[in-house]
């Protein structure tokens, strides 16, 4: 063989082998995504958004057992069954037990999220909502702090 020719062969292997390592590296790879995160693969073909919704820790119908509500932080009250069919839909009701509004800020996270994000109005529910929000859920008073709670004890 002359020279040239070798060369083009070399050239071929080279091009062939690196070819092999990239394809055996994607396939490890997606090996170990199936493996490990099948949920990613499952997002490249699914083809409606309620699939991956779907996936996401949305609480759909959830039985509102005692420990649940605690476990979210919500509290029994007037309006409670209004807030939990109105306000854990679309996220957790944690959302909710995590903010602190005064009556005004409820309602206007109320209006936010039905000017910007599909909110429902909620017609004569509002009331006993933002009232069972801002009753439950309103803004710590600022100002002098609450005073110890110490189990004073005493000395002998
Ligand atoms: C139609 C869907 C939908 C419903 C129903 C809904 N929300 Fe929301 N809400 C959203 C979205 C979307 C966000 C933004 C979430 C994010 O930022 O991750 C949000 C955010 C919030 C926030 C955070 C606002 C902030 O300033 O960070 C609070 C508090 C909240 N919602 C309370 C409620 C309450 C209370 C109800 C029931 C009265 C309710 N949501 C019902 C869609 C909804």
């Amino acid at each position: 063989m002359e020279g040239a020719d070798i060369r083009k062969l070399m050239t071929a292997i080279s091009a062939l082998g690196l070819m092999m390592v990239f394809l055996v590296i994607s396939a490890i790879g997606l090996i170990l995504m199936v493996q490990y995160q099948p949920e990613i693969l499952a997002g490249w073909f699914a083809n409606s958004k309620e699939e991956v919704v779907a996936q996401e820790d949305v609480p759909v119908d959830v039985e509102w057992t005692s420990e649940k509500l605690e476990e979210v932080g919500l509290v029994e009250g007037e309006g409670l069954q209004l807030v939990l069919a109105n306000c854990t839909n679309c996220h957790s009701a944690k959302l909710v037990t995590q903010n602190r509004f005064t009556r005004e800020g409820w309602i206007q996270v109320i209006r936010w999220m039905q000017e910007t994000q599909g909110f429902w109005d909620l017609g004569p529910n509002e009331d006993p909502i933002v009232d069972y929000l801002s009753t439950h859920f309103a803004p710590e008073a600022k100002g002098r702090r609450k005073p110890l709670e110490v189990e004073w004890y005493s000395l002998e």
